[in-house]
Order: C-alpha cells, then sequence, then structure tokens
C-alpha cells in the first residue's frame, strides 16, 4: 500500500484541539489498513512565532514542500497583535500559500440536512445547498506590491494596497473552476468588480475567453462581487460554481459557510499547479474557520471542518474517494443521531465537546466499517 507522507501543522488556538480529532481519524485509518500514513509535526503561526521568532521556520517549509499533503488547523490570536506585521502569524499561512504556489483554494458549502435549521437563514433556503467557491490564493491584494504605509510631509500618513492580477493566473483558475463545474451541475459565476477595477475587467475578459474557447459547454455567468454576495443569502441554492479572487473569495467564503450552520462546518483545499512528469501538486488542506480564541483550550470547538479537510486530502491527493465519502458519511452519521458541538446545537440535540464529537464520528466510521 501507498504511504502518504502527511505533514501536520496544527497552528494556534482551536487549531490544536481539532487536529487532535484528526490523528484520532487518521490512527483509525491506519489501524484498519485503510490507507497508511508517515505523519510529520510541526509548527506554524503564533506557536512558531514563540518556539523561533518566525511564523514557520525554514525546517517547517523544507518539511512542507517535502509532504504529499499538508493538514493546517488555524492561525492567529490576540497574543500575537503586537509582533512586526512580517512576522504576524497569518505570514506563516501566506507563506505557504505562496512558495507552494497553492494557486487553487476550493471552499465546498454543503449544508447536512440535519443542520438546516442551524443555519441563519430559512430551512428551505438552505437544505440540499452545495457551492462550491473557487478561490485564487497567491494573488491579487494579499500580495500585490507595493504594500506599504508612508508618512507624508504633512504629518498624515497613506496606506496603499495593490490588487494585481496577470492574466496567466485568472486563466488558471478559471480552468480549475470550469473542470471542476463539469463534475458537478455544469454552472460557473464568475465574481469581480469590472464596474470599478481594471483587474475585475481583465478577470472578466479572460475568464470569457477561456470559456468560449475550451469550455462552451458549461453554463457561465459574469456577476459582481457586492451582488453576489446579495444574491449568497438570498437565494444561495441558485448557485454551483463560484470562482472570484483572493480577496472577494475571502468574504463570499465566509458568507458561505455561514448558510451551512456554521463556520465550523467547511474544509477547504488549496491546490498547486499538475506537475507533468509525477502528475503529483503540493496541496495544503484546512477549516475554513480561524482560530478562535475566544474558545480555545476549552473543548469548545467543531471539529468537523478539521476531519472534512481530511476527507478533501485523501479525494484530491491520494486518490482515496471511497475512503473520503466514508468519512463525510460518518459526520453526516454523527449529526443525524444529534450530536452537536456548541457551535450549531438546537433544543433536544446532544451537545458534546470536541473530544465527544470525535468519539461520535469514530463510532460512525466503526459501525459502517
Ligand atoms: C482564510 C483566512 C486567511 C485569509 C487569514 C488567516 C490570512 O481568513 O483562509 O480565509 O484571509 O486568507
Ligand atoms: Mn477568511
Amino acid at each position: 500500500m501507498a504511504v502518504h507522507k502527511l505533514l501536520l501543522l496544527p497552528g494556534d488556538g482551536i487549531g490544536v484541539e481539532v487536529m487532535a480529532q484528526v490523528k484520532r481519524v487518521v490512527k483509525w485509518l491506519d489501524t484498519q489498513g485503510l490507507a497508511s500514513f508517515a505523519i510529520e509535526e510541526d509548527l506554524v503561526g503564533g506557536a512558531a512565532y514563540d518556539d523561533c521568532g518566525a511564523p514557520i521556520s525554514e525546517e517547517a517549509m523544507t518539511r512542507a514542500a517535502e509532504a504529499d499533503a499538508i493538514l493546517l488547523g488555524a492561525v492567529g490570536g490576540p497574543k500575537w497583535d503586537g509582533v512586526p506585521y512580517a512576522l504576524r502569524p497569518e505570514a506563516g499561512l501566506l507563506r505557504l500559500r505562496k512558495d507552494l504556489h497553492l494557486f487553487a483554494n476550493l471552499r465546498p458549502a454543503i449544508c447536512y440536512p440535519a443542520l438546516a435549521d442551524a443555519s441563519s437563514l430559512k430551512r428551505e433556503l438552505v437544505e440540499g445547498l452545495d457551492v462550491l467557491i473557487v478561490r485564487e490564493l497567491t494573488g491579487g491584494v494579499y500580495f500585490g506590491e507595493p504594500k506599504t504605509i508612508t508618512n507624508l510631509s504633512d504629518g498624515q500618513k497613506r496606506a496603499v494596497d495593490t490588487q494585481v492580477y496577470e492574466s496567466y493566473e485568472i486563466e488558471r483558475i478559471a480552468r480549475v473552476a470550469f473542470d471542476l463545474a463539469r463534475t458537478r451541475r455544469n454552472s460557473v459565476v464568475s465574481s469581480e468588480k469590472h464596474n470599478v477595477m481594471m483587474s475585475g475587467v481583465l478577470w472578466k475578459e479572460v475568464v470569457s475567453s477561456v470559456h468560449g474557447a475550451d469550455y462552451p459547454d458549461v453554463q457561465l455567468r459574469h456577476q459582481l462581487a457586492d451582488s453576489c454576495a446579495m444574491q449568497l443569502v438570498r437565494a444561495p441554492k441558485q448557485f454551483d460554481v463560484i470562482v472570484t479572487d483572493n480577496l472577494f473569495g475571502d468574504i463570499l467564503s465566509d458568507v458561505a459557510a455561514m448558510l451551512t450552520g456554521s463556520l465550523g462546518m467547511l474544509p477547504s483545499a488549496s491546490l498547486g499547479p499538475m506537475e507533468e512528469v509525477s502528475g503529483k501538486r503540493s496541496a495544503l488542506y484546512e477549516p475554513v474557520h480561524g482560530a478562535a480564541p475566544d474558545i480555545a483550550g476549552k473543548e469548545l470547538a467543531n471539529p468537523i471542518a478539521m476531519i472534512g479537510s481530511l476527507g478533501m486530502a485523501l479525494r484530491y491527493s491520494f486518490g482515496l474517494g471511497e475512503i473520503a465519502d466514508r468519512i463525510d458519511a460518518a459526520v453526516a452519521g454523527a449529526l443525524a443521531k444529534g450530536y452537536r458541538t456548541g457551535d450549531i446545537n438546537a433544543e433536544g440535540m446532544t451537545l458534546v465537546g470536541t473530544q465527544g464529537m470525535g468519539d461520535a464520528i469514530l463510532a460512525e466510521l466503526e459501525r459502517v466499517n
């Protein structure tokens, strides 16, 4: 059996607690002989900063480059508010994304039937929701230069961030979105702000031309990002795949996450380009939620997004889609049995902590084994 090199980077806050549940699932898969892993673990974010003065060490970067897949918990927290900007916890995550060329961020938002009432929208609007946000992850305003604050002669200051996209970046993320749409409901909404941004004008132009040349069979609609946000909360089930830039994708995916009941439910995959010779691509999997310092260390966090991220790693990096399906089914089963962490709790349900949800999911895996 192939041995998969998996690097675990729990990071900060609830990242550590939810990763502990992933370790239990990984161990279970190993002992059942369903998959075989070589596991390494390292620090990222504030934890790495406390250890070595940088949000990720060179050694961890080397391990990340050598891994078949990386699982990351979360980074950040008020403890590191005062650290220099370049060394803040988030910089560790951004460096991983940039240096490993993880340009394609897939953020599926699926509403489990058992959770339709936990959504802030009405059940009929979200029940059966299955949207995939494809977010460009290595360009745009996150990385554009200049990125500065300068002092002006009159005592004022000026801050500059730069939104920059080159056509190849737009083209490759558009292809990812169209390819994925073909495996789903064959429809893509491309979202930008061409009414006020030149990068939006280019985005729209490139997406249209990729579509016309190679994907005429896929339905394509262009929608301004603000209008897309509005439609996401008005009638989210109209969407299949949404492709958008780094910043709009960050915002729209938080909206989509909340439709599913809780931010604690959403996994994500960040993929690099496919290497032609090996057929491999670098990949990092992480929950969409953050480090949630307010509930960290209290065993309150929902581990479902983190466990779902392991599922995505099995599916997209290791060719183990069937086992990923079993993990998804085990999560759905635990929810159907009424187990709930605080973020998704409702009347009549069984409130459990992080560990308790891990127990419930493992019990479901055992049951259907
Ligand atoms: C996310 C997060 C990150 C982002 C932060 C932690 C840098 O919000 O993955 O959505 O803005 O991309
Ligand atoms: Mn975000």
